[in-house]
């Protein structure tokens, strides 16, 4: 576990452990891995071990000894035939993240977030959120015993995570603007040495949830997939899996990365524009807005990783509307019995838009990364879908329901 913290922008190594940016050019933060350390290392080795984050603890940069965790990943790899026969699709499959702690991918980060915390000496935590993050960060501070600040934007936050995230006794600020108008207050108070900052610009965040790759391809037995669809938000996991890719690659393990395909919500899709412009940069927009509350994000704080994620990997970027959003969230629930919440689905909804286009080859080996459980946002549920018919305490009025034709 030897690695440097380096600029993703300008390539200098960073000294500085509080940094949550470049000292030199402002650029994003990376962590390199020192992988000709571990050339004795085969993927047998790795698989000698349980399925989970910790499995690839020789590829994360803190020490497995010193570990805050819940026991994150392993999540299930389901093979989705109804799935692939609706999307008109040889193979698909869902990396079901839902099945994580505390409901999401978030859980990966933070384990190795908090873990790098507690090295740290850190006893406050904190982090802006639409959610997932902070219900995560409060669950792994509560395991490390820090305490734990989350910022959400105000009313934007589905309310399984809001009641996690105060659960788990996080000290829960709603913040009367949006996601990025919290993040910007969070990393000016971690400048003030107030909190250290667990947002996924922390450089050990991604670390954490690049395993998710690392699953896939032991799940899939080495046999990597054409392509892999997940949502962007703040833009720190296409990123990950990205990094995961190219690290097998270099240890020689894989010969290929799969395309990687971003996929927003219509009302916030920065990173979608950028990619039909061909640039490396983005616009952010200033006001977001989706169902998909995760990701309702203007101004991705990692967008510029995910652009080179999904260039480098002759990947695509794809926006979709909140209708095909409920659509593809309804389809996965209904045909394969898997539950995931808004902006998991937007992975779904952006698959089925891309093969529809043309874009997707209809022979591809497609995974679709769901990156959070349904019960996460039960009331989008309970507008959205079905109806629940009342019926009095006798035989007579329940059968009368169940013989009703809606
Ligand atoms: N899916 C879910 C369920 C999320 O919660 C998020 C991000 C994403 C996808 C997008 O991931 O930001 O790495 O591109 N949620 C963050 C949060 C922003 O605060 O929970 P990303």
């Amino acid at each position: 576990m030897s690695y440097t913290v380096k600029c993703f922008e300008c390539g200098k190594t960073i000294t500085d452990n509080f940094a949550d940016a470049c000292p030199h050019c402002g650029g994003l933060l990376t962590v390199e891995m020192d992988l000709e350390r571990l050339a004795d290392l085969t993927p047998a080795d790795l698989r000698k071990r349980p399925i989970g984050v910790w499995r690839y603890a020789p590829l994360l940069p803190v020490c497995e000894a010193k570990a805050i965790t819940l026991k994150e990943g392993g999540t299930p790899l389901y093979d989705c035939k109804a799935m692939a026969n609706k999307a008109k699709l040889k193979k698909v499959y869902v990396k079901f993240e839902g099945a994580n702690p505390t409901g999401s991918f978030k859980d990966r980060g933070m384990t190795v977030g908090v873990t790098r915390a507690v090295e740290l000496g850190c006893k406050v935590v904190g982090c802006a959120s639409t959610g997932n993050t902070s219900a995560a960060l409060a669950a792994y501070a509560a395991k490390a015993g820090l305490e734990c600040v989350v910022l959400l934007p105000s009313g934007k936050v589905a309310a399984g995570k809001l009641a996690q995230a105060m659960f788990y006794g996080a000290k829960v600020i709603s913040v009367d603007g949006n996601f990025d108008d919290a993040l910007n207050i969070v990393k000016k108070l971690a400048a003030e040495g107030e909190l250290y900052l667990l947002n996924s610009i922390n450089p050990f965040r991604p670390e954490g949830q690049k395993t998710v790759a690392f699953e896939i391809i032991d799940q899939l037995d080495f046999e990597l997939p054409d392509r892999i669809i997940l949502p962007v938000g703040n833009a720190a996991n296409i990123w990950a899996v990205y990094k995961a890719f190219v690290e097998y690659r270099q240890l020689g393990w894989i010969d290929k990365v799969p395309k990687l395909t971003g996929v927003q919500a219509s009302g916030s899709a920065p990173i979608v524009d950028a990619y039909r412009h061909g640039t490396s940069d983005f616009i952010p927009q200033d006001h977001p807005e989706t169902i998909a509350t995760a990701i309702r994000i203007g101004n991705p704080a990692s967008g510029k990783k995910a652009l080179k994620a999904i260039y480098s990997t002759g990947g695509s970027a794809v926006d979709v509307t909140d209708e095909e959003i409920l659509t593809a969230q309804r389809m996965l629930g209904r045909s394969e019995g898997i539950g995931v919440e808004p902006a998991s689905a937007a992975s779904i909804a952006g698959m089925i838009k891309l093969v529809e286009m043309g874009e997707i080859d209809k022979d591809e080996r497609v995974v679709c990364i769901c990156t959070g459980h349904v019960l996460k946002d039960p009331d989008t549920i309970i507008k959205s879908f079905g109806k629940v018919h009342q019926a009095k305490a006798d035989l007579a009025s329940v059968k009368a329901c169940i013989s009703a034709k809606d």
